[in-house]
């Protein structure tokens, strides 16, 4: 974040209008927490406006962000924290992270006993006051001096008990925030009312603390970072004086609060600072499928004493610090709504919007995933929409800014024919689909079965499938094995091309069960769920035989995917006829069947020995060498499952094995750190020799 450039301002007057947007953010976000600007975009600013003032000292707004005595004149409350309710220094690098230690170690002449580190989480802080244990105020954090009274907000936060279950007098101070699913469940709720959605869990989290009087009620979560007690201790002494930082989160579990120890990343202790590494590592890489919003890790020294001999400054403590990690959502613009039909005849809606950096690249499109949620949202084009890229997810609309808008919004045309043939839709089902099906956009249905991973048919490019398709050659993907030399030839051009092609096709004809099955683009199911269907039931006829019931005993599947998986099939009937009479295998090979056992068979009676990776967990990751030079993350998964594994995609505790190649990069580590067994692809392929 901090490598995202400054804004430049130019003159006095360009300095004086971000000074006012910013102050206007800052009041928004602390007061009502509706900020229009995210993160990432005040942070520009507010650096721009900061370099501006060191080069013109003379010119300083006494209305500037970088003013601590302007910064505390933001919205308040009438109610006064018992002390102030301070913010945190900024850290965004692990060298940045080890000069704020050696700081404190100075501070305190020798080093800090113990760090305790926690995730950030990127929500609304109030401060809730128990009495006798039980709960009868809540503040807003307001401008960390005063805040606003919530106390109606009282009974509808999971994680915030009523009742202690111990009778003491405290200050419990932690964030509420909407946990993704109680974000889906509010804005569903929203817009059953008639009111526009919460563009992000954070918004709603701070529309609905504030709110009164709602004909509906909006659940939200609490995670406590913070104990106080507003009474003495047996020893006349404050409570913070005698319990570690991590004590106090026990305390708090023990009370029936939850806290950020019950994230999932939980929560870590440690005594040199270089273990944060990890750490961080970890929480990154979770972040993007954590069920709540995070901004960072908090580092914090852990005994009182430490904390006591650093001491605060007037904004933070300089006992702790938070390692921010970079924005995953953005505000822009939408520009326009474009609908693609797909390789199954399902129509996708996709935003364009104007170019943002999210995390590191620069988002012009992302995904809508269908009509109803356009309206669900009430997504206008020329809304300032919340974009989040989180990981390798591909960039998703979160929701409008719809405190930002002007009124020159325009709805969303949403089409009544099929764009790409002009036909007719169904829009009976969540996911719109031309009535055509897969036949409106067959060039890249037959694209996607000649895939590597799929057919494997090489040489058929887009020309090649348009050029097939004209003449009427190919209408489906069984029409592939049925080409004749002539076709391909006046399709491709060359008679060599067509060779190849042919020889292609002909291998093409040996895939695996998986494979095929993969090719027909059923819906409901890509490459992995297709490796699942075929290994679960061994050849197409046993799929097509199978009913909802048995459908649903491989892993992924439930009721509403089988019954889409039936139909899908039922509609393919007649292209996996012509692909059987075609000659095309449609059987998978037994797990566990070595490939030179299938060449060798002699009738061995004896027991094979179980394969290899059986009952393993295993997960491939970088690029592959040696024996598995050039095999696709695809083809590994598949070797994986022939010799018994189960290919996997993200490294835990219960992963068996990761098979790491050149560049592999976090998963390793993570493997590393949690005592994984990492193996290179030389030693996984001499492992499963016998299956390559
Ligand atoms: S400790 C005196 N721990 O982040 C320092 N704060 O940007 C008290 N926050 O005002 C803060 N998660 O509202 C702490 N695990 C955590 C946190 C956390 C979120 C918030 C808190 C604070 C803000 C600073």
């Amino acid at each position: 974040m901090t490598d995202a450039p400054a804004a430049v301002l130019t003159d006095y007057d360009t300095y004086l209008l971000a000074v006012e947007q910013a102050r206007t953010a800052a009041a928004a976000y602390y007061g009502d927490g509706t900020s229009p600007m995210d993160d990432e975009s005040y942070d520009r600013l507010t650096r721009g406006i900061a370099a501006y003032e060191a080069s013109h000292p003379e010119g300083v707004s006494s209305d500037s962000p970088t003013d601590k005595v302007a910064a505390g004149a933001l919205a308040g409350g009438d109610v006064t924290h018992s002390t102030p309710m301070l913010s945190l220094d900024n850290v965004f690098n692990l060298d940045e992270l080890s000069r704020w230690g050696a700081g404190v170690d100075k501070r305190l002449g020798r080093p800090v006993r113990n760090y305790h580190a926690g995730p950030k989480i990127d929500g609304l802080a109030i401060a809730a006051y128990y009495t006798n244990g039980k709960l009868e105020q809540l503040v807003t954090r307001g401008n960390g001096t005063t805040g606003e009274d919530v106390s109606h907000a009282i009974g509808t936060i999971a994680g915030l008990p009523d009742l202690l279950s111990a009778s003491m007098t405290v200050e419990i101070r932690g964030e509420i925030v909407l946990t993704s699913e109680q974000f889906e469940d509010a804005n569903r709720i929203r817009t059953a009312h008639g009111e526009p959605a919460f563009s992000n869990p954070r918004n709603a989290a701070a529309g609905t603390l504030r709110a009164t009087g709602r004909a509906y009620t909006i659940p939200l979560s609490f995670y406590a970072y913070g104990l106080l007690s507003s009474e003495p201790g047996p020893s006349g002494d404050d409570i913070r004086d005698r319990m570690t930082h991590s004590l106090l989160m026990a305390t708090l579990t023990s009370l029936g609060v939850q806290t950020v120890n019950d994230t999932p990343v939980g929560t870590l202790t440690f005594s040199d600072l270089t273990e944060a590494g990890a750490y961080i590592e970890k929480v990154a890489e979770q972040r993007a499928s954590l069920p709540l919003g995070i901004d960072g890790i908090v580092i914090k020294a852990d005994h009182p004493l430490d904390q006591k001999a650093a001491g605060s400054g007037s904004r933070a403590p300089r006992w702790a610090i938070a390692y921010k990690l970079p924005a995953i959502e953005r505000t822009t613009t939408l520009k326009k709504v474009t609908w693609e039909v797909g390789r199954t005849g399902n129509l996708a809606p996709r935003a364009e919007l104007e170019p943002v950096e999210v995390a590191g690249v620069v988002v012009t499109f992302a995904t809508l995933h269908n009509p109803n949620l356009i309206g669900r949202l009430d997504l206008r084009i020329g809304d300032q929409v919340v974009v989040r890229r989180a990981g390798d997810v591909i960039p998703q609309v979160v929701g409008p800014v719809v405190s930002a808008r002007t009124g020159s919004e325009t709805p969303v045309p949403i089409p009544a024919q099929c764009p790409e043939c002009g036909g007719g839709i169904d829009s009976s089902q969540e996911r719109w689909r031309c009535l055509k099906g897969r036949a409106c956009n067959l060039t890249r249905s037959i694209q996607y079965a000649v895939g590597r991973d799929q057919l494997d048919i090489d040489g058929v490019g887009q020309s090649t499938v348009t050029q097939l398709i004209a003449a009427n050659a190919v209408g489906d993907i069984a029409d592939l094995f049925t080409l004749s030399r002539e076709q391909l030839v006046s399709a491709t051009g060359s008679e060599k091309n067509a060779d190849k092609i042919l020889a292609r096709i002909s291998a093409a004809r040996q895939q695996p069960l998986n494979r095929v099955f993969c090719a027909l683009g059923v819906r409901g199911t890509g490459r992995s769920m297709s490796r699942r269907i075929a290994r679960t039931f061994g050849s197409m006829k046993a799929i097509q035989e199978a009913d909802a019931e048995a459908l649903q005993a491989v892993e992924g599947i439930g009721p509403e995917r089988a019954a889409l998986v039936l139909a899908e099939l039922a509609e393919l009937e007649a292209v996996i006829g012509k692909l059987a009479a075609a000659g095309v295998n449609l059987t998978e090979p037994q797990v566990g069947t070595p490939v030179s056992a299938v060449s060798t068979a002699e009738g061995d009676s004896a027991a094979a020995p179980a394969p290899p990776l059986t009952g393993k967990a295993v997960v491939a990751t970088g690029t592959m060498s040696g024996p598995l030079a050039g095999m696709s993350r695809n083809d590994v998964n598949e070797l994986i499952e022939r010799a018994g594994g189960r290919a996997s995609s993200s490294v835990s505790k219960s992963t068996g094995l990761v098979v790491a190649g050149e560049k592999a990069g976090s998963k390793k580590d993570k493997a590393d750190s949690l005592g994984v067994t990492v193996v290179t692809p030389e030693e996984f392929a001499e492992m499963v020799a016998a299956y390559l």
